[in-house]
């Protein structure tokens, strides 16, 4: 019999036990009313003297995924989750958590408080919360080192990644696992047996520490000098490290005590607010408003990719890993024979290092036709182009695709800023017609961008974002423009990047100042790899008139002639490059430009002022759908730091009217910058983008 508590909570009696069962769609979150559910419950059952176990256990496709992050940032209303484990943990019969889906954070936290554990196989547990950049703070750092130990709970908790059931039940974190069947009857039969052995309440918070103080100390250290990128930038690794080792150093209560204290820190931290910020936005992304309620994407089955250069070399890498069959067309042997290679090396290398097994690689490399006849790509469900970057060439290309695709194909171009419209212009079903902007390398970057020309019908354009969830990418729909989303704002940066060098500041000074912001690389080095002499250089009309001309004309083209901005040694040593300063003081004299030291402080701003302006005009003209959707595509396609939270988290944090009152101040002193109206509005009613 099954008695409602609230909305979200019910309790069930089986003779002697009684189970208690959250249904909160879509992933049982431990909202407020869950908690109270959830206490009334316990109450309620543990009042009752013929009740001789609980079990707990979710309706719906998981176990509970954690607190409920959209409470994060305000206050949060009582019962607190650490009052509600106290509770069960201190409950005079046993509770037996039964896990299915997902044991998330808080979800696995409220598990460890009970006492024992039983999951489905395939079931995944974990604390993730350092994603978010916080930690556990329902007791999962203080119960975890008890249960696993304190070197395992570190890879745990600090590492985020959760570990399936079979694994848990290694780690000593769950009890037993269960096959597919009915996980509730398991639990209930689990309970009746721990009960009928007299199996005693097993309190982790009882349980002795593995490791004494000094060596959880040497624990902790030895994971930082491991996993040294962790710690780059990022807040939370080091605060749990401190609450693991006030496990081993203080009773449990005290180590609460101090957990508590680190996760509030963490909560107010701006790094924390921003990557909650992404995990919403990465969910956001892929809602297009509008739609009608009946459209499904196609199926894609086989596609044809055209152009064996890089791009699309490393489109086709992607779309056979997600086991897609893929017909690879060029015209040139040599550049196909290439491409195959190519592909064959990538295969093989991550079967060396373990990340596919041979036969998955070999499986994926059988999906690949090479083929030097356009004819090929008739029988494609989805045709991507990524020839050369000219109009001319995709409008020929794709009149010849019109001629010979199967009805309903989808036809892409993978431009990175040409008119799609004025490609869907040649061809009789402009409908069909999709941008799909890749990154390079296009097997590795996340970001795809998915452009929407005029006439893209519904039905395609749900297709294209399903192929980018398909290929494990974060799809983000552009309108179009010059450079669509994440290329446009921050061409912004470059040309900054270009005028501050010329006012005084050296190109490492640049990249320092965007490298210790957390970039992955500067703005110079990045040029210096993709290689100075293609981004940008017009070889027939070049006369010495800026940096990147005369180091192109000297044949400093980057790291693949050895110098650029930088020079680099046959040892991998890189420092700055002569060349690079002469070039610059030349165009210093030339154009007398101001010199002017500018702080590490100034450059930033300089730098990334402009990309909050150009992102918010973007916005303004409707190029992407919400602020945050361009918030992901920095971070997925150029390594915005995560704990930055992208260009309008960056400028809702410092304040979008300090950035309004230095754009006017450049303005004024001559700089050709058109200030959004949008961004001076926001600024003048003192709202901001995505911060609430
Ligand atoms: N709180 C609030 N909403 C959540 C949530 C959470 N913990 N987890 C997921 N959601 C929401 C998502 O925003 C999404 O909402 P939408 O449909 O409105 O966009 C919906 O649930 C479904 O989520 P996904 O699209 O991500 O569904 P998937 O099936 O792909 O993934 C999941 C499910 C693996 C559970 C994934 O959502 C996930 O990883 N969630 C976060 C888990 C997490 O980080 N937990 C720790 C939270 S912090 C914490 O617990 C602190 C504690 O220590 C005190």
């Amino acid at each position: 019999m099954s008695s409602p508590i609230n909305a979200v909570v019910s309790l069930d009696r089986r003779q002697d036990v009684a189970v208690i069962v959250i249904d909160s769609p879509p992933v049982n979150a431990l909202s407020q009313p869950v908690r109270e559910g959830v206490v009334l419950a316990l109450e309620q059952a543990l009042g009752d003297p013929n009740v001789r176990a609980v079990v707990l256990h979710c309706a719906g496709r998981t176990f509970c995924a954690g607190a409920d992050i959209s409470e994060f940032g305000g206050e949060l209303a009582a019962p607190d989750l650490n009052q509600v484990l106290a509770m069960m943990e201190a409950a005079s019969v046993p509770i037996v958590a039964a896990l299915h889906g997902t044991a998330l954070g808080g979800g696995l936290e409220l598990a460890l408080a009970c006492h024992y554990r039983i999951a489905r196989r395939g079931a995944k547990v974990g604390l993730p919360e350092v994603n978010l950049g916080l930690l556990p703070g329902a007791g999962g750092t203080q119960r975890t080192p008890r249960l696993v130990g304190v070197a395992t709970a570190i890879e745990l908790i600090a590492g985020g990644a959760p570990v399936d059931a079979d694994r848990a039940v290694e780690m000593g974190l769950i009890d037993r696992v269960v096959e597919d069947g009915d996980l509730l009857e398991a639990a209930i039969d689990y309970a009746r047996t721990l009960v009928r052995e007299g199996a005693p309440l097993r309190r982790a918070r009882d349980l002795p520490v593995d490791l004494s103080p000094q060596e959880a100390e040497a624990a902790a250290q030895d994971y930082r000098a491991r996993n040294p990128k962790l710690f780059n930038g990022f807040k939370a690794p080091g605060h749990i490290l401190l609450a693991i080792k006030a496990s081993a150093d203080r009773p449990f209560d005290d180590g609460l005590e101090r957990e508590r204290e680190l996760f509030n820190a963490l909560m107010a931290s701006d790094e924390s607010a921003a990557q909650r910020h992404i995990f919403f936005a990465e969910r956001a992304v892929s809602k297009i408003p509008g739609l009608a309620a009946d459209v499904r994407p196609l199926d894609v089955q086989k596609a044809a990719v055209i152009g064996a250069g890089t791009m699309g070399t490393g489109i086709t890498i992607a779309l056979l890993s997600a086991g897609i069959a893929v017909t690879l067309v060029d015209r040139s042997a040599e550049a196909l024979d290439k491409a195959v290679a190519r592909i064959d090396r990538t295969y093989k290398d991550l079967v060396k290092k373990g990340r596919l097994t041979d036969q998955k690689a070999q499986t994926c490399l059988d999906a690949l036709t090479p083929s030097s006849d356009l004819k090929a790509v008739g029988q494609a469900d989805l045709i991507i182009e990524a020839v050369f970057e000219r109009l001319d060439l995709k409008q020929a290309i794709f009149k010849e695709i019109d001629a010979i695709a199967r009805p309903g194909a989808v036809l892409a171009s993978n431009t990175s800023f040409l008119d799609l419209d004025a490609i869907a212009s040649v061809v009789s079903r402009p409908q069909d017609v999709v941008g799909l902007h890749f990154f390079a390398p296009a097997n590795i970057m996340r970001l795809l961008e998915v452009v929407r020309g005029a006439k893209t019908s519904d039905t395609v354009l749900v297709t294209a974002m399903a192929l980018g969830r398909r290929l494990k990418k974060v799809a983000v729909l552009s309108g179009g423009c010059d450079g669509f989303i994440a290329n446009r704002v921050m061409a912004r940066r470059g040309e900054a990047a270009d005028r501050l060098i010329l006012e005084g500041a050296w190109p490492w000074d640049v990249d320092r100042v965007l490298e210790v912001y957390g970039f992955p690389m500067g703005s110079f080095a990045m040029m210096d790899l993709v290689g100075l002499d293609v981004i940008g250089w017009d070889r027939e009309g070049s006369a010495g008139r800026t940096v990147q001309e005369i180091l192109c004309e000297a044949g400093h083209w980057g790291q693949k002639r050895g110098a650029g901005y930088y020079q680099y040694g046959p040892q991998g040593q890189v420092e700055p490059s002569k060349a690079a300063v002469e070039a610059i003081e030349t165009i210093r004299a030339r154009v007398s430009a101001p010199q002017r030291h500018r702080s590490d402080a100034e450059l930033l701003n300089e730098l990334l002022d402009p990309v909050v302006n150009e992102s918010a005009r973007l916005l303004d003209e409707g190029i992407a759908l919400r602020a945050s959707d361009i918030d992901m595509a920095l971070v997925a396609g150029y390594g915005w730091p995560v704990y930055h939270g992208g260009p309008m988290f960056w400028g809702d944090t410092v304040g979008l009217q300090g950035v309004v009152d230095r754009l006017r101040a450049r303005i004024a002193a001559g700089e050709a910058i058109v200030l959004s109206p949008l961004l001076e509005r926001y600024a003048a009613e003192g709202r901001r983008f995505v911060r609430d």
